[in-house]
């Protein structure tokens, strides 16, 4: 955002320059670069580029060097010599640590955080004293912008530097703002020599010689390239991925006897689990944003989104926990037509209830959270009530009859214990972290299993103190357990050689990625991606008198309603034990393609703002119905990798099919239909300028999205339609397995985790039974 003036490089175009870079050793690292030091405010700026290639897994990063006098604030450097246009990096000193970030500016105005696929990595060599900071970076996937520019590293280029001596508006923040430089300029810069053989003892943090140590690090960041190597421990089972479909594995693979290693790529989540992300008033309960269910509205409006899987290009939870940590956590016990052949289960999976009763028994649903068994906020429900009365409906304990979901409303459901998010983490995660044989590691990535042929050797970690470089095997007989989720698991995948063969291209032309890729001869082509669906859903919103928009949560975190958050901390009761839904509701359509659809409506008071509507409102008595279609859905997309690797949705899932759309647009107008019997229910969205039909023909299709993505990797009958077997294996492997919402083949009635937690009993019941395992 621009905070204050312009910031105003100029274009560089026929500029000539009265200074270039030449060679130097830098005195304090030993590192030779190529660059210059400004005489004005003696900031150093150095440069050095891997040996010349053109492909492969380094030819698009640099290691580069800014030795600054503590005076300076921040500094900024532009790769292309101009500040529109080209990747910029901004770097300055707090406390003890540089913080950086790349940047993008399409005027000259404050930059933005640049949205391409650039990775700075600050490496040890950097420290901060009484003088000077010096900041030494690996600047990976920065020679080519998302423009299609660059930097032509066989020939000259030209550089801008740009400095400040006023602080920027939040030091600690990467992305902060700050004011425009304080003094700027260029120098012209030969690449072709700019190239160092020693680059890689650079990265190993040693000046040249392979066999001297490097200098102490003092700095605060990590780095990737050095670290102990540990030889490794071989597991029974590994399992990758702490959502739920990794969690309920993980828990009785080791309940057991086996020996389980669980691998999660994200950090804490609840309190329970370590997490310290507490709202201000919240400071000295502990209590995080992941535990406080009525904190769920604000995962998408705060800034410091850390929980957010940063290369997955829809919402997915990375921490522990999955999405279940970050959920709405609407929970419902599936019913029998989830889990039926005609919607393409295994028949020996039709009989579900043993399994969900097991979760049932670990991880009971609540539809009234708070721990003093009151209702709070229920406006909306007396409202719905009258609505939906009016259209045939009954009111049901919504869990108590899973089977009945047609004409039926009752109060929302969730996976809440003791006023609190408990979800996996809080059951099955407990016990397992109980056992000798389990062991669980965070912040531990996976990027792809080993294998030869169909046997899987074991998992490509990122951490060197788990095996000599990050590599962890399995025992004889061992087994993988992919638990990543549907765009996690894909990309593992894909990375493993496993999957349509345009994906397995990507991975073949990544720097990064492609020297991990079996050779093509073996390569397994399977349906990895395909099939997928997630709920389409459309909002509806609405005002009544009667309605208390609780602030459409807008002050949740920062400035509760004091009576509230005291309440909720004494005793884990009132508005903040649930999270905002109230109400929900199904009901059945025959489709004219002979398929039955389910329409399901969640109730919350508030609204997200702004609203599109020409109509005048009353913000403080807004609530929203989401109509989601679920079983009987026919549309179906693909999901997959770009060329960053980043998970991404190839075709969009929702209302692709016709009479999916007929349908949805029935349910919208049935919800409305009788409007007019509940005094001073008033429609805000769509207003009265659209019909519903123009409605939903313009509402985004990627605003659509529920976040309930199935049907990846699903189960089925053979590597033609399916990814894995009846036992969650996945076809023409030996020993790996699937066991997430990917293996889902068809959307639940309603929202997705009560089904899948059932699936994950199943399948993990059926791969301990399954001959040749550990
Ligand atoms: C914002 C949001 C709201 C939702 N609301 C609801 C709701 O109210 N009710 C409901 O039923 N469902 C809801 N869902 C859906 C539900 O949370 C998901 O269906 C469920 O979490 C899927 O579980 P999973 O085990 O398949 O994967 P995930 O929960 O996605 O877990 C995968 C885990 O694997 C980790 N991982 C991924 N790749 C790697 C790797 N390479 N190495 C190591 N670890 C890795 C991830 O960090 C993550 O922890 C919601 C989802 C979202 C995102
Ligand atoms: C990248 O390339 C360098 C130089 O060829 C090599 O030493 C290094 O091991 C490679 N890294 C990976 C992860 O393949
Ligand atoms: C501080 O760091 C700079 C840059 O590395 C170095 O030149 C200088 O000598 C250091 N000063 C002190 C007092 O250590
Ligand atoms: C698992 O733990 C149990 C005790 O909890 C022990 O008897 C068994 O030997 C262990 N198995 C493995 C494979 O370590
Ligand atoms: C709906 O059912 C619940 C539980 O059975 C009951 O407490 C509530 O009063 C009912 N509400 C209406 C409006 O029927
Ligand atoms: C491995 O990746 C995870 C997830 O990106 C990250 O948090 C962790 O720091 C990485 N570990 C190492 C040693 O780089
Ligand atoms: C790979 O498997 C084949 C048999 O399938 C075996 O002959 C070969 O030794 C294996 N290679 C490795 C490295 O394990
Ligand atoms: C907590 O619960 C107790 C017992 O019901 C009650 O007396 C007290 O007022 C509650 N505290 C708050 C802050 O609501
Ligand atoms: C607002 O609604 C109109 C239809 O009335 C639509 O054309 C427009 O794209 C919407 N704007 C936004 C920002 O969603
Ligand atoms: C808006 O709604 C609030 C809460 O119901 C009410 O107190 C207020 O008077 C309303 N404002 C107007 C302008 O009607």
């Amino acid at each position: 955002m621009l905070r204050r003036s312009l910031l105003a490089l100029l274009p560089l175009i026929g500029v000539a320059f009265s200074q270039s870079a030449s060679q130097f050793t830098d005195p304090v690292t030993g590192f030779q670069f190529t660059g210059l030091t400004d005489p004005v405010h003696d900031v150093t700026y150095g440069f050095v580029f891997p040996p010349l290639v053109t492909s492969g897994n380094q030819s698009t990063e640099f290691i580069g060097e800014v030795v600054a006098p503590i005076e300076a604030q921040w500094i900024g450097i532009a790769l292309g010599g101009e500040m529109i246009g080209d990747l910029l990096l901004v770097a300055w000193p707090n406390g003890n640590e540089i913080v950086s970030s790349t940047r993008w500016a399409t005027d000259y105005i404050q930059p933005i955080a640049y949205t391409g696929q650039a990775t700075l990595t600050t490496l040890s060599e950097t420290k901060v004293n009484s003088t000077h900071w010096q900041w030494v970076f690996r600047c990976q996937g920065c020679t080519e912008w998302n423009n299609g520019e660059g930097i032509d590293v066989t020939s000259e280029g030209v550089l801008a530097w740009a400095f400040s001596n006023v602080a920027v508006d939040d030091p600690s923040d990467a992305e902060s703002t700050f004011s425009e430089h304080t003094d700027f300029g260029f120098f012209g810069i030969d690449y072709s020599s700019a190239h160092s053989s020693n680059y890689q003892n650079y990265l190993a943090g040693n000046a040249g010689n392979p066999t001297t140590t490097s200098s102490t690090p003092t700095s605060t960041s990590s780095s990737t390239s050095t670290g102990p190597t540990a030889s490794a421990t071989p597991y029974d089972y590994i399992v990758v991925g702490a959502g739920p479909g990794g969690i309920i594995s993980a828990d009785r693979l080791s309940q057991a006897g086996k020996k389980v290693l669980l691998l999660e790529r994200g950090g804490p989540s609840t309190q329970e689990t370590g997490g310290t992300y507490v709202a201000p008033w919240a400071e000295g309960s502990g209590l995080t944003k992941f535990d406080i269910p009525g904190l769920f509205e604000s995962l998408f409006t705060d800034p410091d989104d850390f929980w957010w899987c940063k290369d997955v290009t829809v919402f997915a939870g990375c921490l522990v926990g999955g999405g279940t940590s970050v959920n709405g956590a609407l929970y419902w016990y599936p019913n029998t037509q989830d889990f039926s052949s005609s919607v393409g289960w295994p028949s020996s999976w039709e009989n579900h209830t043993p399994y969900t009763s097991m979760v049932q028994a670990r991880l009971p649903s609540t539809d009234h959270p708070s721990t003093d068994g009151e209702r709070y906020l229920e406006q909306t429900f007396g409202v719905m009530s009258q609505l939906l009365s009016g259209q045939g409906y009954s009111n049901i304990t919504i869990n108590d009859n899973p089977n009945y979901k047609d004409h039926v409303y009752g109060y929302s459901s969730f996976d809440f214990l003791n006023g609190k998010r408990a979800g996996p983490v809080a059951t099955y995660l407990q016990t397992a972290l109980a056992r000798p044989n389990f062991t669980f590691k965070q912040n531990v990535m996976v990027s792809n299993v080993v294998r030869n042929g169909s046997q899987i050797l074991g998992v490509q970690t990122n951490d060197t103190t788990l095996g000599p470089n990050g590599f962890i095997p399995l025992t004889t007989n061992g087994r993988v357990v992919l638990s990543g989720g549907a765009f996690g698991t894909s990309r593992i995948l894909f990375q493993s050689g496993i999957g349509p063969t345009d994906m397995l291209q990507i991975v073949q032309g990544s720097s990064t990625a492609a020297a991990a890729l079996p050779p093509q001869d073996q390569w397994i082509d399977l349906p990895v991606g395909y099939n997928a669906q997630d709920n389409p859903s459309i909002n509806l919103v609405f005002t009544h008198p009667s309605v208390d928009a609780y602030e459409n949560w807008a002050d949740v975190w920062s400035d509760p309603r004091p009576a509230d958050a005291a309440q909720y901390l004494e005793n884990q009761s009132g508005v903040f034990a649930s999270a905002s839904p109230r109400v929900n509701f199904w009901r059945a359509y025959s489709g004219s393609d002979g398929f039955t659809r389910y329409a399901q409506g969640t109730v919350r008071p508030g609204a997200s703002l702004p609203l599109n509507t020409s109509l005048s409102y009353n913000s403080s008595q807004l609530f929203t119905i989401t109509v989601y279609l679920s079983t009987g859905i026919q549309s179906r997309g693909r999901v997959g990798i770009d060329a960053a690797l980043r998970g991404t949705v190839l075709t969009a899932p929702w209302l692709v099919n016709a009479d999916d759309k007929t349908v949805i647009l029935q349910a919208l107008n049935d919800v409305i239909s009788n409007m007019d019997s509940v005094p001073g229910l008033t429609l805000v969205v769509p207003d009265n300028t659209l019909t519903m039909e123009e409605y939903v023909n313009e509402y985004d299709p990627s605003t659509m999205n529920s976040n309930h993505w199935v049907s990846t990797t699903t189960i089925g009958s053979s590597a033609q339609n399916a990814v894995v077997d009846e036992n969650a294996k996945v076809f023409n492997t030996n020993n790996l397995f699937v066991v997430d919402a990917g293996i889902i083949p068809h959307l639940p009635t309603g929202n997705p985790q009560g089904t899948l937690m059932s699936a994950a009993e199943h399948a993990v019941a059926n791969i301990l039974a399954l001959a040749g395992g550990p």
